[in-house]
């Protein structure tokens, strides 16, 4: 074991990122494939839009390598913190059955500490997707720190469609030209964060579609395809709060795929990617390339001139193109006064329930629409309030504060009094509040979770630990009417949902994962300003088998902080701007796994 480690640790150095498949896994058991990752997350100057600032970038890339593993695999990444302040990586859809211990965010973990490493394990176990992760502490993904997670089927397990003939990954999100740690200190200071500067696509700013709009000299994304040939895209909105319409030029969009589940397929011309959702598209390049195509992520249901610039642009450019593109931009929906438009978009999207591929929930995935709701909680969010002299945002009154110590971490060591389980099922009466306050998820329950927004932006929430069954959305109130309206066939199951200004989303979810999730804004501004709990999952029977054990390397910080060993901060760690050491130490490493490599030959 401790040899496998060993060389496997030090060949992932030596090529940033190596995957390490069944023969390597094999000589210790016959059980899943194990992929062994090893990440330096340091910053690194980019301008993607032309004004330089700091980027968080992992193994001198912005964005992030993608994750590509298979169902069941065991994913473990050693990551190296070298920014200047603490860090956790979140893997956003991955389900971490059994094991809220990899979360990666406040309620589970303790941050790394600067110049700490702190190694991740969990297996990607039943799940099939795209996925992504990032960074989730106070305002870092807004610095980059971001990349792909794709889970592919077990080669026995076929496809819902013909194999692709490539696989295409796209970050889109909203950008501000000022670095991470500006933005928080603007939502420190009670301001909002405005308007943004653009769109990247990739981590690179637009194509220079229009003089004006866009200087001369930005980098853009540049994608290379064969006529022909039909592609996966997969599409990620990693950004802070803006609703992005997607689209192609002259091609049509055949939906497949969104969170981890396959969808009935469907053709859009654009479709609208709230903040934190992944979708896969198949896409045929059956055009005449006369010249290349625009690829497009507009900032979504807003007007006014200052949104102008919120567009990324990248290019499709076909082996055989003609030319460049030119001309303006394919037309968004032209809808700013119809608010139905990307709601009946919403609702169009729907689980294809006879495809085969793995599923995260066995008991909810037959007919959820027949399982009795156990539990409901309605959460309203507001726009945000003025609490102890602080600008909060809140969820049914209650604006989130994470205590020192993690939820589950206390729990373990049966601390109490680090949070109450006494989080409102309903909106209340009375004033807004600051608390650590969680909610207590009856295992084996199945929960309703209704969200009711109340500001005049749209939203976006996720739920760590599960996927949940999208069954309805609409404007107005909420009622147990509205029941009535619910999808009970094929609602698909996700992770992350929008809900509309002066609407509701509701979702079901089966509580059969023991842990302790984040249930959150994906929103970054109204996460950080406090709106999310947690749902605490315990199996009141004794037994091993629902959760893993607490991990052998587990850090702890607040009331259990004495119960860490310290760690020598690595020198790459205290020199973060120093990509040339990392270097370094990969040559090293890679002396290393030469030297080791007779061993398994
Ligand atoms: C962000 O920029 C400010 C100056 O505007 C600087 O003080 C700060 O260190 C920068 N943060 C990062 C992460 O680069
Ligand atoms: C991801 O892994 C799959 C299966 O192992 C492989 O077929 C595919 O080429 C890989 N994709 C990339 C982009 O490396
Ligand atoms: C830090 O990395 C080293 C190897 O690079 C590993 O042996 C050690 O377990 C890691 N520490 C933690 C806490 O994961
Ligand atoms: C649903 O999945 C089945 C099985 O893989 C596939 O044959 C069918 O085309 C899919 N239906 C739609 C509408 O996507
Ligand atoms: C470029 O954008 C500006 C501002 O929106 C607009 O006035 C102008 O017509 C555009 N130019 C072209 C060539 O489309
Ligand atoms: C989607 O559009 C493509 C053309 O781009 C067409 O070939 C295909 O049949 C359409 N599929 C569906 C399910 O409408
Ligand atoms: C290619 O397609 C475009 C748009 O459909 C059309 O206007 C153009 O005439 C076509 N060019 C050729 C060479 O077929
Ligand atoms: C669009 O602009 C009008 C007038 O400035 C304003 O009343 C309306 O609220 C705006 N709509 C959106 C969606 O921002
Ligand atoms: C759900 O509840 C109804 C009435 O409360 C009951 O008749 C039914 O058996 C329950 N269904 C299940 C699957 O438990
Ligand atoms: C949480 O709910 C379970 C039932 O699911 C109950 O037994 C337990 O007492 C509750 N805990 C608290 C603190 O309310
Ligand atoms: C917010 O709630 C109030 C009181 O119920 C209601 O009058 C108002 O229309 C709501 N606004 C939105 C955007 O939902
Ligand atoms: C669970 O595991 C712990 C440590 O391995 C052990 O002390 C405990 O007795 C086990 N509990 C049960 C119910 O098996």
């Amino acid at each position: 074991m401790a040899l496998r480690r060993a060389a496997a640790a030090a060949a992932a150095a030596a090529a940033a990122i190596m995957v390490w498949a069944a023969a390597l896994a094999g000589l210790c058991s016959a059980a899943d494939p194990y992929v062994f990752i090893d990440w330096n997350v340091a910053y690194m100057n980019a301008a993607p839009l032309g004004v330089e600032l700091r980027v968080i970038a992992i193994n001198g890339k912005f964005p992030g390598p993608i994750v590509n593993v298979t169902t069941n695999w065991n994913v473990v990444v050693n990551v190296l913190n070298s920014l200047d302040e603490p860090l956790l990586i979140t893997w956003d859809g991955v389900q971490q059955r059994k094991n809220s211990w990899q979360d990666g965010v406040l309620g589970t973990n303790c941050p790394i500490p600067v110049g700490w490493n702190w190694t991740y394990e969990f297996q990607v176990k039943d799940q099939i997707g795209s996925f992504f992760y990032f960074p989730s502490l106070s305002l870092q993904r807004a610095g980059g720190g971001y990349g792909g997670i794709t889970i592919n089927n077990r080669e026995i397990i076929p496809l819902p469609f013909d194999t692709p003939h490539g696989d295409i990954t796209l970050f889109i999100g909203d950008w501000f030209n000022k670095n991470h740690t500006d933005l928080k200190k603007e939502l420190d200071d009670g301001k909002t964060l405005g308007v943004p500067d653009g769109v990247l696509m990739n981590g690179k700013g637009p194509y220079r579609y229009n003089n004006t709009l866009v200087p001369a000299g930005i980098d853009y994304e540049s994608i290379n395809v064969q006529p022909g040939k039909t592609y996966r895209f997969r599409v990620h909105n990693v950004g802070m709060f803006t609703c992005l319409n997607f689209r192609i030029q002259s091609h049509n969009l055949l939906l497949v795929e969104t969170e981890g589940s396959y969808t009935m397929q469907q053709n859009y011309t654009n479709l609208d990617i709230f903040v934190g959702q992944s979708y896969s598209f198949l896409v045929t390049m059956d055009q005449n390339a006369s010249s290349d195509y625009y690829i497009v992520a507009s900032a979504r249901s807003v007007n006014g001139s200052t949104w102008d610039r919120v567009i990324g642009v990248a290019i499709l450019h076909y082996s055989n193109s003609k030319g460049k593109a030119a001309g303006p931009l394919p037309d968004p929906p032209n809808d700013v006064y119809d608010k139905t438009y990307s709601m009946n978009q919403a609702r169009s999207i729907r689980w294809n329930v006879t495809a085969s591929g793995a599923r995260p929930n066995p008991q909810g995935s037959f007919r959820y629409g027949s399982i009795n709701v156990t539990q409901l909680y309605v959460l309203q969010n507001k726009p945000p309030v003025l609490i102890d002299g602080k600008h909060r945002a809140t969820l049914n009154d209650i604006s989130y504060s994470p205590p020192d110590t993690p939820l589950r971490l206390a729990d373990q060591f049966d601390k109490k009094g680090v949070y109450e389980l006494d989080f409102p099922t309903r909106p209340q009466k009375g004033p807004p509040r600051i608390a650590s306050s969680a909610i207590n998820g009856t295992y084996r329950g199945f929960m309703e979770i209704v969200f009711q927004n109340n500001d005049t932006r749209v939203q976006s929430y996720h739920l760590d630990g599960y996927a949940f069954f999208v069954v309805g959305m609409d404007y107005g109130e909420w009622s147990d009417n509205s029941r009535g309206t619910y999808n009970k066939w094929d609602g698909v199951a996700r992770s992350t949902i929008q809900v509309y200004p002066g609407a509701w989303t509701a979702v079901l979810v089966s509580l059969d994962n023991v842990g302790t999730w984040n249930l959150r804004s994906e929103d970054i501004d109204s996460w950080y300003l406090g709106q999310e709990t947690y749902i605490i999952v315990v199996n009141p029977e004794s037994t091993n088998k629902t959760e893993l054990p607490v991990p052998d390397n587990a850090l702890y910080c607040g009331i259990l902080k004495d119960k860490q060993k310290q760690q020598t901060p690595h020198a790459q760690g205290l020199n973060s701007a120093s990509i040339a050491s990392a270097a370094g130490r990969m040559v090293l490493a890679a002396m290393l796994f030469l030297s080791a490599m007779p061993v398994f030959l």
